[in-house]
């Protein structure tokens, strides 16, 4: 097993929590008159106190985990067809395993709400991490709420107490997070990376780094942490922390707080990129550069389920009489982008593939991953590569010129969350499919337009890229993109197509 410095500290902290009984995160000695631990396992206890938290986390993709129909379909098929046991919902419902009220998932259905999704009570209780993967969170069980407050106000439900792994002004709060994000299935493949992606990026430095929490978790300021009757001498909080969790994905199926967790996750993706398009005038051939740079994101893009996103670049050019005289991207509504046949198809994801090379779907399979994704710097050193490696470029088309110079050229970037091959397999039968596929339909990320002409075009007398002769070439990008910057060509699949 491999620890970051975050991972030694943990494993510090749990010898600590073995040896001496108590670690630094339980300060508080646990008193007899708070409420039992069953109790404090429903998020619905919680409730009472910290409605805005409990409202914002019922609508988050933790609270769904083991409701998610696709979760359920894809361990229904793991059991059948890998004995894979408790290997997906000691994620997806680690309070159900914990609690020993199941061992592979499949009687969800029939267990109480409060066993369902990462709930309060599993987050709250963690007081060590002893690994980095497949979720090595250890719990405490004493009933003391650990929060970045180091002067809790007494409650009558729970004694509380500071702990860093959930402070996101310390690095090591990402380990609590990131080993729940980081999976390697029994073949040793690395399907899920987040956390390995963070901790290899500039955002796991100590001067300047940023955790999960502090991207993932906005602030309010000056509100209550707790309210009502039952919080007394509670007081304004210079910060309290949103528990909605944007990220991707949103509920397929009726669930509490879809506008909202939309709304969220809308505007949190339109942090994550950078966009230039560039034309590269050249009569009779001309060349579309596309630049993209992941501003706002700590990990890849996508991450995590990359093996099911799927990101790409919709190109479009057109002439002075407005008809479309290029086109790469362009996937019809409701059909699944890797089926498209187009040479120059930029397209994000992860292959994921057997010991043979061949290409294989579910969890269980992968021995290895063929990854093309955006990275997040490496570095903030001007002369590290690693700091341009999230500043990535692909021409269009690869291996041709545009006859016509183009007056206008329009870039959409897409991301479509689930396969619809994969999701058209597991719900071939189901009623409720199509409502579900519809709610998968690809979400625009960012758009950017080009004119030929327009004045506010960035004219770079030399060609970015340097594996090319330097012919001049003008760029749009309404977010300050850096097109001069040494940049990275994107690399293609090696294994998969496309
Ligand atoms: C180490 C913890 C962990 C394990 C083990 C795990 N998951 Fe997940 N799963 C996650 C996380 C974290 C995400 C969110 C990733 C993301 O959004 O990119 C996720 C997301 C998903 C999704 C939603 C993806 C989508 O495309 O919308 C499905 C479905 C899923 N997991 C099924 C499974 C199944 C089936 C297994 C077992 C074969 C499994 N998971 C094992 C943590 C885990
Ligand atoms: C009877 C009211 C009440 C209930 C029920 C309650 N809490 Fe609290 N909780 C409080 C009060 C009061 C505070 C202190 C707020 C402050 O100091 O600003 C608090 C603080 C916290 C903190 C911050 C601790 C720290 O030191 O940073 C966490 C985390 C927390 N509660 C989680 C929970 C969870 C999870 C539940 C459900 C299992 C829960 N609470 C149920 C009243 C309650
Ligand atoms: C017990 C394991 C576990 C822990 C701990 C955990 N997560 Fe998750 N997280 C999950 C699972 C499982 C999902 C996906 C649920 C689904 O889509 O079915 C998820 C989903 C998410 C998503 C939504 C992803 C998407 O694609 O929409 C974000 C963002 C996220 N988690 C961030 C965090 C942060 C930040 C922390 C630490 C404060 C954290 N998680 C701690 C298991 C965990
Ligand atoms: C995925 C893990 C996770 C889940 C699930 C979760 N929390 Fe939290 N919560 C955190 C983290 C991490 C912080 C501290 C954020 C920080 O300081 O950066 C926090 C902070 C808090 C605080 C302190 C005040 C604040 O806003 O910072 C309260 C109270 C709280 N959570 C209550 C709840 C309740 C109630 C639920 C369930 C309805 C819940 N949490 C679910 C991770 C979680
Ligand atoms: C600098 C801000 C930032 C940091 C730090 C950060 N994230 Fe993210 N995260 C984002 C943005 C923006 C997105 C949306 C774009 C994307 O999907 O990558 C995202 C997406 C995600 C997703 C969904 C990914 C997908 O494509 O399915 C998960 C899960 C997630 N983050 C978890 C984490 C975890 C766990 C950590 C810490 C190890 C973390 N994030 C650190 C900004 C951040």
């Amino acid at each position: 097993m491999r620890y970051g410095r975050d991972g030694i500290r943990a494993v510090a902290l749990a010898l600590m929590l073995l040896l001496g009984g108590c670690g630094h995160a339980s300060e508080t000695a646990p008193d007899n008159t708070t409420y039992p631990l069953e109790k404090l396992q429903d998020p619905e206890t919680c409730k009472d106190c910290h409605p805005k938290h409990y409202q914002e986390w019922s609508g988050s993709m933790h609270a769904y985990a083991s409701d998610d129909p696709l979760f359920l379909a894809l361990n229904k098929r793991g059991q059948e067809q890998a004995q894979i046991g408790d290997f997906c919902v000691k994620c997806h419902a680690p309070m159900a395993v914990a609690t020993h009220q199941t061992s592979d998932g499949l009687n969800l259905a029939e267990l109480p709400k409060q066993l369902h999704g990462v709930t309060c009570f599993f987050c709250h209780q963690v007081d060590g991490v002893l690994g980095t993967h497949d979720n090595p969170l250890h719990l405490a069980n004493d009933g003391v709420m650990r929060g970045q407050y180091s002067d809790p106000v007494k409650n009558k439900a729970h004694n509380s107490a500071y702990s860093e792994l959930h402070d996101d002004v310390r690095l090591q709060s990402s380990a609590m997070c990131g080993s729940c994000h980081d999976i390697v299935n029994t073949k040793g493949a690395h399907l899920e990376r987040t956390f390995s992606e963070w901790q290899d990026s500039v955002f796991n430095q100590e001067v300047g780094g940023t955790s999960c929490n502090a991207c993932h978790m906005r602030t309010r300021h000056n509100e209550l942490a707790a309210e009502g009757a039952d919080a007394p001498g509670v007081f304004l909080r210079k910060l309290v922390h949103e528990h909605s969790f944007p990220g991707v994905d949103v509920a397929l199926t009726a669930w509490p707080e879809t506008d909202a967790q939309q709304e969220a996750v809308t505007k949190f993706l339109d942090t994550s990129l950078r966009l230039a398009v560039c034309v590269q005038d050249v009569i009779g051939s001309s060349a579309i550069w596309v630049i993209t740079d992941t501003i706002g994101v700590g990990h890849n893009f996508p991450s995590g389920a990359s093996q099911d996103r799927r990101v790409w670049f919709e190109v479009t050019a057109y002439d002075s009489a407005d008809a479309v005289v290029y086109k790469s991207g362009a996937v019809p509504p409701g059909t699944e982008p890797t089926t498209l046949q187009d040479p120059d198809f930029w397209l994000f994801r992860d292959c994921t593939l057997d010991a043979d090379g061949k290409e294989v779907h579910d969890f269980w399979n992968p021995a290895t991953i063929d990854a093309v994704s955006a990275p997040a710097p490496g570095s903030y050193l001007p002369l590290d590569p690693r700091t341009y490696r999230s500043h990535i470029t692909r021409r269009f088309p690869q291996d041709a010129g545009v006859p016509v110079s183009p007056a206008r050229v329009t870039v959409q970037v897409w991301l479509q969350a689930f396969p619809l091959d994969v999701f058209d397999d597991l719900f071939a039968n189901d009623p409720a499919a199509a409502a579900m596929r519809a709610k998968l339909a690809p979400v625009k990320v960012i758009e950017q337009t080009w004119r030929a002409n327009d004045p506010t075009n960035e004219r770079l007398f030399q060609n970015p890229l340097r594996d090319q002769a330097g012919l001049p070439m003008t760029c749009a990008s309404d977010r300050m993109l850096q097109a001069g910057a040494t940049n990275v060509r994107s690399p293609k699949h090696q294994a998969c197509s496309p």
